[in-house]
């Protein structure tokens, strides 16, 4: 049962696209106060569990924590980290009582989850226009299914999507682009995508190709398509500020960038220098900017990534006006001693600044809004640009699209990843913790950098990120300019690499039917283990290992130097390692804890008593896997509902796509 209540006068968000009953009076949980903006509160009994928040910190179980929807573009993703690139505000209370809420409120929102006072949830912002969402069901996963079925179905990508990418920062020239392509397909590690980072453009000026580079663009399309490898170029936020730039001069004549109070567009400083925000919260603005993704696909381009869409401000010709005149300040008055932290805090404090963002308005439905009012709808609002905008390009068509901001509903038009990450090891398991609070969300497309972005890799900490992305739906190996460069090829002994993306592919077939099962039926492809062994009472305490599909779990090691880990089995599960020699081991284990041998070039999981899966053959790309002559793996006289399409259009309902194997 889902009931709404409504506050004030909240902004459409369009998160929620199914109707829900107004409910009457106040939630029959908790409190809601509205004397100082918004509160709700309620009492945690020491045994609850509380989930959601998708691309938050810390935990599964959220407790013990305090998290921020004020979508930021934050590099440094440490442990006391409030806000993320997201805002994604679904949480669900499970133990004494079950339920779900979700605040559907576009600004700046806490929640403290029993941070202040352990036994406290309290969730608070400044304004109370909001639509308050409550979910009841008799188990946190029946509130997940419930809450999903309002948002509306998720996001579905090509299957070439699929496959692993290779990404990094810094690829300026064709020349570049082929070393890579090369350096996979001579060592044959298999790959499907390279992405286009912020060089391919000319000066940083979306849709646009490098003069210098990019000649004859369309012929190098089409020259890595021969290689079955498509090209996935990036677009940022930010419309550079140069005459002669139709994308910049359309802008201004249409009014479709944001503006200050006095109507002259907002300034704002990113990549490429002084750029304005196409305004994509208005839909006319919105069908311009979308329809510029054309320019590209119209040369073979399949698939992008939505960047810098919080969206990220570097600087304001204002804020450094300000910070100027008070290092003139500082000089004047600290000749002999200048305070280098007070400096240093007012350089750093230029960049995402909430009196910029209190300082530009979107036009929605023929009113004026604060852009502060509204901050975490820009990333989603801008990927449903491009979303709508493939629906008009090739409507049967699927594209690859994802972005780094996102808010709830956008999970409907594209996927995401979790942004500037470290090569740390610890963020391995931050990446493992937030997938299955992203799929709570309706975010099922979805992935961190593997490798890590910031800082320089190592090859044992690659190849255990790897081991975790084999089952991420976004796989992909992207860093930062000026880090160790960590494309697979580039490390001794290769054919480690080799393996453990290999066996992406041979799960692939598996993989792909799980999450178009999970997408058509509003499910989770990834689940905490205490959604699937409900009165089991040690799984809500694992934050380790994930559920996959409805066959397996995955216990991926994330500490470094280990040659193995503890995992928990709550029932009877098959252990499966895939073997650096291409064979497949299979063991038995019984309910219950066991200490497993992981060697760096292995890949483990485990399957569910009963149960099976499918398993291909080595392919070097998508479109070469052989689904007729596959093996099945996994309990005897077990059966497996393969789904399979032709991973290009939309024909999602039609019974062909789906066979028992076994
Ligand atoms: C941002 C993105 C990152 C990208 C970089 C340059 O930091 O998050 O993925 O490589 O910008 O475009």
């Amino acid at each position: 049962m889902i009931q709404k209540y409504v506050y004030g006068m909240p902004f459409e968000t369009e998160a929620v696209i199914v109707d829900v009953e107004i409910g009457n009076g106040n939630p029959s949980y908790g409190m809601v106060n509205l004397e100082n903006g918004f509160s709700f509160t309620y009492r945690l009994a020491k045994e609850d569990v509380v989930y959601g928040l998708g691309e938050a910190n810390r935990g599964i179980n959220k407790r013990g924590g305090c998290y921020i929807s004020d979508c930021t573009d934050n590099p440094h993703h440490t442990e006391d980290v409030r806000s993320l690139y997201a805002a994604h505000n679904f949480i669900i209370v499970a133990g004494t009582q079950n339920f779900g809420l979700f605040i559907d409120y576009p600004s700046r929102i806490i929640f403290d989850i029993g941070d202040t006072r352990a036994d406290t949830l309290k969730i608070t912002c400044e304004q109370a226009d909001l639509y308050l969402y409550v979910i009841e069901g008799d188990t946190p996963y029946e509130i997940v299914k419930q809450f999903r079925k309002q948002i509306g179905r998720s996001y579905i990508p090509p299957k070439f999507a699929f496959g692993f990418g290779q990404s990094r920062w810094g690829y300026r020239t064709k020349e570049d682009y082929r070393e890579v392509a090369d350096g996979y397909r001579r060592n044959h590690i298999p790959m499907d995508m390279i992405y286009m980072d912020i060089d391919y453009m000319q000066d940083f000026k979306d849709f646009t190709l490098n003069e210098e580079h990019f000649s004859e663009f369309p012929e190098f399309v089409q020259e890595m398509k021969e290689q079955n490898i498509r090209l996935i170029p990036i677009i940022d936020a930010g419309v550079k500020i140069e005459n002669g730039y139709p994308v910049y001069e359309e802008g201004i004549k249409n009014r479709y960038f944001c503006q200050q109070e006095d109507g002259k567009e907002f300034v704002a400083a990113v990549w490429p220098g002084y750029t304005h925000f196409p305004d994509v919260l208005n839909p006319e603005a919105r069908q311009w900017f979308g329809d510029y993704y054309q320019l590209l696909t119209d040369q073979g381009i399949e698939g992008f990534w939505n960047d810098m869409n919080e969206p990220a401000i570097f600087y304001t010709p204002e804020g450094i006006k300000k910070v100027s005149e008070k290092m003139v300040e500082y000089l004047k008055n600290r000749e002999e001693k200048p305070s280098t932290w007070e400096v240093r805090n007012e350089l750093l404090g230029l960049a995402n600044s909430q009196t910029d963002y209190e300082s530009f308005y979107h036009q929605v439905g023929g009113q004026r809004i604060r852009h502060d009012k509204v901050h975490n709808l820009f990333g989603y609002n801008m990927t449903r640009a491009a979303g709508e905008a493939f629906d008009r390009i090739e409507p049967n068509k699927r594209f690859l699209i994802f972005s780094r901001s996102s808010y709830i509903g956008m999970h409907r038009y594209g996927g995401i990843w979790t942004g500037d990450n470290k090569s740390w090891w610890s963020h391995i398991l931050l990446n493992l913790k937030m997938l299955p609070s992203l799929n709570m969300c309706g975010f099922l497309y979805v992935g961190a950098d593997l490798g890590g972005f910031g800082a320089d890799t190592t090859r044992d900490l690659l190849l255990r990120w790897l081991a975790l992305g084999v089952f991420t739906p976004l796989m992909r190996n992207h860093s930062a300019i000026g880090t160790r460069a960590q494309e697979c090829f580039r490390f001794e002994q290769v054919e480690d690499f080799r393996h453990v993306i290999q066996v992406r592919y041979r799960l692939l077939p598996y993989l792909y039917s799980e999450y178009m099962k999970a997408a058509l039926e509003d499910d989770m492809y990834f689940k905490p283990l205490a959604f699937v062994y409900p009165k089991d009472t040690h799984a809500p305490l694992v934050e380790d290992q994930l559920m996959l599909g409805n066959e397996i779990m995955i216990a991926p090691v994330y500490i470094q130097n280990a040659r193995g880990r503890y995992v928990y089995l709550p029932e009877e599960m098959k252990f499966v390692k895939f073997l650096p020699d291409g064979m497949i081991y299979e063991e038995i284990l019984s309910a219950g804890h066991h200490y497993v041998d992981i060697e760096l070039d292995e890949v483990p999981l485990f399957i569910r008593q009963g149960k099976c899966i499918p398993v291909a053959e080595i392919a070097e790309h998508v479109e070469a896997l052989d689904t007729v002559h596959m093996t099945v793996i996994g309990y005897l006289g077990a059966e497996y509902l393969l789904y399979e399409d032709d991973g290009i259009h939309k024909d999602y309902d039609n019974p062909k796509n789906w066979r028992t194997v076994k």
